[in-house]
C-alpha cells in the first residue's frame, strides 16, 4: 500500500467524541425489558419482532468520514476467512485520534472458533495500545444492515462505551445507530462493584 493510500484511512481529528468507554456507559440508561411472560417460542417471537424497535437512520445522511470507515471495512473485507459460511464480513474501528484498525471474520474447521469482523477488529486495536474509540463500521454483502452479533455487542460496550455504529453494504452505508440500542440494558463492571 502506498503512502497516499494509507493516508486515506485516516479521519480528520478533533471528529467524533472523545470519551473513553466507561464515560459513555455511564450516559447511557439502561431499560428493562416490558411485557408479561409469555409462552411463544424463540422462533415465533423472532419473526414478530422484526427487529423494529432499533431506529436506523438509511440513505445520504453518512457523512465523509462515514464512508471512509465504511470503504476501510470494506477493504478488510476483502480479506475475510469465511470459507464455511461463505458470509464475509468486514469492521473498521476509528480511534479518538482518528485511526482506523479494521478487521474481517476469521473462521475454523471446528466452526466454535469464528472471530467477528468486529472482534477482529477490537482486539488488533486494544493490543496495538488503543484504548478510546468514537465509532465502528460493519459491512456485509447483504441488503437488510447485518448488525453486531451479541458477544461483539458485549465487547464493544466493554471497551468503547456507547460509540456509533455504522452499518453498510457494498454499496455504502445503510445505516446509523448508537449501541445502547443494541444492547439496551447491558452487564457491565458497574454492576460488579
Ligand atoms: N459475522 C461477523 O463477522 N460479524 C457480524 O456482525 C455478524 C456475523 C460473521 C461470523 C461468521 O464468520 C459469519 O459472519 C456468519 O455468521
Amino acid at each position: 500500500m502506498s503512502g497516499s493510500e494509507k493516508r486515506t484511512n485516516r479521519l480528520p481529528e478533533g471528529k467524533g467524541d472523545r470519551r473513553k468507554g466507561n464515560d459513555r456507559r455511564g450516559v447511557a440508561a439502561g431499560r428493562a425489558a416490558a411485557g408479561a411472560g409469555e409462552r411463544r417460542s424463540g422462533s415465533d417471537r423472532r419473526d414478530e419482532a422484526s427487529w423494529q424497535p432499533v431506529s436506523i437512520e438509511i440513505g445520504p445522511s453518512a457523512s465523509d468520514t462515514d464512508l471512509v470507515l465504511v470503504a476501510a471495512a470494506t477493504d478488510a473485507r476483502s480479506r475475510a476467512q469465511a470459507h464455511y459460511s461463505h458470509f464475509k464480513v468486514g469492521a473498521a474501528l476509528e480511534t479518538a485520534d482518528g485511526q482506523v484498525i479494521s478487521g474481517c471474520n476469521i473462521e475454523n474447521a471446528t466452526y466454535g472458533l469464528t472471530l467477528c469482523a468486529e472482534r477482529v477488529a477490537l482486539v488488533k486495536a486494544l493490543s496495538d495500545g488503543h484504548s478510546i474509540f468514537t465509532r465502528i463500521a460493519v459491512v456485509a454483502d447483504t441488503e437488510a444492515p447485518t448488525p453486531p452479533c451479541g458477544p461483539c455487542r458485549q465487547l464493544l460496550w466493554e471497551y468503547c462505551g456507547d460509540i456509533d455504529i455504522i452499518l453498510g453494504n457494498l454499496n455504502g452505508p445503510t445505516g446509523r445507530l448508537r449501541l445502547s440500542a443494541l444492547l439496551p440494558m447491558p452487564f457491565d463492571r458497574r454492576l460488579l462493584d
